[in-house]
């Protein structure tokens, strides 16, 4: 069984990326990336405060645009044009979930699509729908970056992603499939989960129910990449995945934490940089 180093290669990814950046700094260009927070969920701080940090690592400038989690949509929405109209401002993020009485959906279809580095936007979505060049949603990018890192083809495997959301699922399976896969997603209204897994080789989990998949779930020499991240009462991390015992039948593994986390900051990271180069029309 191998681990799938989410955290090694990420640390890789940030040599190379600080040095993207200092070569735009030599051009006069200064990414900077800004990420908006309403409210004072503490998950969602603490991944707004490891996307800030990264972004200082490799010289990128990072603003934290923190709002009351009362703000209106009005607001929040001039506020987003404020942040499209801004040469400075490269990259726009808003941290999900928002509080419920904004409309995500109207949120995300605001941002700029140039600077739509969490791909989040339908334009980028249907892009990325029709295999067409887009902002890729940071988490699938980055597993698609570890798999290809690893070398693992993805050509013609069964693929099983369980978890359906926008952030991760849909656009996972639409990666895999414009990969070559055949993919199944399974959700909270899949009758028999283990129906598909057991016999896919390579299964996804991000639904954050930890150690959701179990053993019996999975075949031998399966892949497995575990998504999730649950804080346990006694302040462990763990993914939906229990480890232990999966990784004893799997080839690969990525582990919770230092799996497919670090990878979401370096795709975001990288889209970062990609879309500052698309503003300044440089060459990639
Ligand atoms: N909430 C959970 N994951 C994400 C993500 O990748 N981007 C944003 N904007 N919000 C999230």
């Amino acid at each position: 069984m191998y681990i799938l180093d989410g955290k090694a290669y990420s640390q890789d990814i940030e040599k190379e990326l600080s040095i993207e950046v200092d070569k735009l700094n030599s051009l006069n260009i200064f990414p900077c990336l800004c990420v908006i927070l309403v409210g004072n969920n503490a998950a969602s701080l603490s991944y707004v405060t490891m996307k800030h940090k990264a972004c200082s690592r490799i010289g990128i400038e990072s603003r934290i645009i923190r709002f009351d989690e009362n703000i209106s949509q009005d607001d929040l929405l001039n506020e987003i044009c404020k942040l499209n109209n801004d040469k400075n401002v490269n990259g726009i993020l808003v941290q999900l979930p928002l509080p419920k009485h904004i409309n995500s959906n109207t949120i995300l279809e605001s941002i700029d699509i140039n600077k739509d580095v969490d791909g989040f936007h339908p334009y980028n979505m249907g892009k990325l729908f029709c295999n067409l060049d887009s902002f890729l949603p940071a988490t699938p990018l980055g597993i698609m970056m570890l798999l290809n890192h690893y070398k693992i083809d993805i050509k013609g495997k069964d693929v099983v992603i369980v978890g359906a959301s926008n952030i991760v699922g849909k656009p996972l399976a639409s990666l895999m499939l414009n990969a070559g896969a055949s993919v199944s997603i399974c959700h909270i209204l899949t009758k028999d989960v283990s129906k598909f897994t057991k016999d896919a080789d390579i299964v996804c989990v991000g639904v954050g129910k930890a150690l959701m998949l179990s053993d019996n779930m999975v075949k031998d020499g399966a892949i497995v990449i575990d998504i999730g991240i649950n804080k346990l009462d006694d302040g462990s991390i763990v993914g939906d995945v229990d480890f232990i015992n999966v990784s004893k039948k799997t080839s690969y593994i990525t582990p919770v934490p230092g799996g497919v986390g670090p990878m979401t900051i370096s795709a975001l990271l990288l889209n970062t940089i990609n879309a500052t180069k698309i503003q300044h029309k440089v060459v990639k």
